[in-house]
């Protein structure tokens, strides 16, 4: 699914963001727990280089606590990165921050050298949310929407450690076909981007092998985990359909609304707490996309060099 959303306000953003990490000694990526690797924005990678990161795993009240765990210990392992699990009920996240900070950058700190951070993240990760917490007052919100200007703002968390905030970022090309689907089902891409039915199949596609008995304790289709998972995921969506009264007249199931219906259960957290991916599947999904990407340049180069040559043969 190709989704391409990445409206002018995102390059200036890419500006900013490139211009402030100059002089930034930890760049927080707040990511949703849910996905993280695919709420990860490869560009920043690009962007901030090698300082020293500080992941949050936030929502970590709608993922799988087992599938956090695993993440934050794949990104323990790296270097120059620490990893923290949060969510909106965390009654002091400043401190836990501050302390993070202090030890991926542990020359930073007072007065004289104040602790400078760079936080980031793509839309609806609960950026903002985090950071009204941690201000302590609500900040007017960077900007997710096209025309807000406001590039970044700084945030005194204490005498000697500033936040700046950047709005949220998406990239513009998904080069792991997965992500589109993960940040799409996660509410992270608007909705006008993607086709809802094809985001609902693959979202059921995945729950059905890591999450079946979840999907039978909500939508009570009367038949096993296993043959849940057995299913065709069209013939999954149209049961639930079914099930939750999504049928048009003469019976047939309206399958765009029971798509509507998975993918806000998903984000409800009603169909319980999902992780849509693994370390190992994502590393996975990644070398895939690369390797796809450098396929579809490789022939874009040997389309250009021929019409180069086409157009130097012309008399
Ligand atoms: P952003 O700045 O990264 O774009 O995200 P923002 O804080 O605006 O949060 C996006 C949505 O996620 C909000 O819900 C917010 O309440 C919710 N949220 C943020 N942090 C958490 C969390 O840790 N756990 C859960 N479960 N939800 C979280 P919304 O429905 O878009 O808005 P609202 O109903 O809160 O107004």
């Amino acid at each position: 699914m190709a989704i391409q959303w990445f409206p002018g306000h995102m390059h200036l953003t890419r500006q900013a963001i490139t211009e402030r990490v100059k002089e930034i000694d930890v760049v927080i990526e707040v990511l949703d727990a849910r996905l993280p690797g695919s709420s990860a924005n490869p560009l920043l990678q690009e962007m901030t280089g090698h300082k020293p990161r500080l992941k949050i795993l936030n929502k970590q009240d709608m993922a799988d606590p087992v599938q956090t765990k695993a993440w934050m210990d794949w990104y323990n392992a790296q270097s120059e990165t620490r990893a923290i699990a949060l969510d909106a009920s965390e009654p002091a996240p400043t401190k836990r921050l501050i302390e993070q900070c202090k030890l991926l950058a542990p020359s930073r700190g007072g007065l004289a050298k104040p602790m400078r951070v760079l936080i980031c993240g793509v839309p609806n990760v609960g950026k903002s949310t985090l950071i009204n917490s941690m201000s302590g007052k609500t900040q007017a919100k960077t900007g997710n929407e096209a025309g807000v200007t406001k590039l970044e703002q700084r945030i005194v968390l204490a005498d000697d450690f500033y936040l700046w905030d950047t709005p949220g970022m998406l990239w513009p090309r998904i080069i792991v076909e997965k992500s589109g689907y993960n940040l799409a089902a996660s509410g992270a891409v608007g909705r006008n981007a993607y086709d809802e039915d094809l985001v609902a199949l693959e979202l059921l596609l995945y729950l059905q092998k890591h999450y079946a008995p979840m999907l039978e304790a909500r939508y009570k289709l009367g038949i096993s985990a296993e043959e849940i998972a057995a299913l065709h995921d069209d013939e999954l969506l149209t049961m639930i359909g079914k099930k939750r009264g999504a049928v048009m007249s003469g019976g047939r199931v309206n399958l765009q609304k029971a798509a509507e219906l998975v993918l806000t259960d998903f984000r409800d957290v009603s169909i319980g707490r999902i992780t849509l991916e693994t370390p190992a599947e994502f590393e996975a999904w990644l070398a895939e996309g690369q390797q796809k990407d450098a396929e579809r340049q490789a022939r874009k180069d040997a389309q250009t060099k021929a019409r180069r040559s086409a157009r130097r043969r012309q008399p």
